[in-house]
């Protein structure tokens, strides 16, 4: 397998598109989960290169626990219903938002962060995990993320 992730160039969809064929060759034939959990966080932080992308893992039936990820250290646990991780893992759906500072209960793990996407991971009906990226800058996150990150999260085995 090739080491070096080729950085894809154009629109935002042009990006994933670059990206997720190689983050399934990341994956291809590796069954561990750290292991490949570290490699889509550092995929996604290459191509992005947002503040801080990585995963919270469902450890207890209340609390995340932090994950593989890259950027600035962060909050190691979450409760089900805080911040914007736990609302997504509560809720049972990808949220998205422009603004941290309005979105009540967001916990700022970095005062840099300033807008936010999480996405749930479900298998079998039940949230194991959730994806969460911050990014400096307002507004970054979109439904074309929310598309192209839902569906990367399909790829890993849990
Ligand atoms: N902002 C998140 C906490 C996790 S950090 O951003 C890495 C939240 O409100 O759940």
């Amino acid at each position: 397998m090739a080491e070096d992730l080729s950085v894809g160039v154009g629109t935002k969809s042009e990006q994933y598109e670059s990206l997720i064929p190689q983050i399934q060759g990341l994956l291809t034939g590796e069954d561990d989960l750290v292991a490949n959990l570290g490699n889509v966080a550092a995929a996604l932080k290459e191509q992005f290169n947002w503040l801080w992308v990585g995963f919270y893992l469902v450890t207890s039936p209340d609390e995340l626990l932090l994950g593989p990820f890259q950027g600035p250290v962060a909050c190691t646990r979450i409760r089900k219903g805080r911040g914007v991780c736990g609302t997504s893992w509560l809720k049972e759906k990808t949220l998205i938002v422009p603004d941290v500072e309005k979105f009540p209960g967001h916990i700022a793990c970095s005062s840099a962060s300033k807008s936010e996407i999480v996405v749930p991971i479900i298998r079998n009906g039940k949230v194991i995990a959730v994806l969460d990226a911050d990014s400096s800058e307002y507004d970054s996150f979109d439904s074309t993320d929310q598309h192209y990150l839902e569906k990367i999260i399909t790829s890993i085995s849990f």
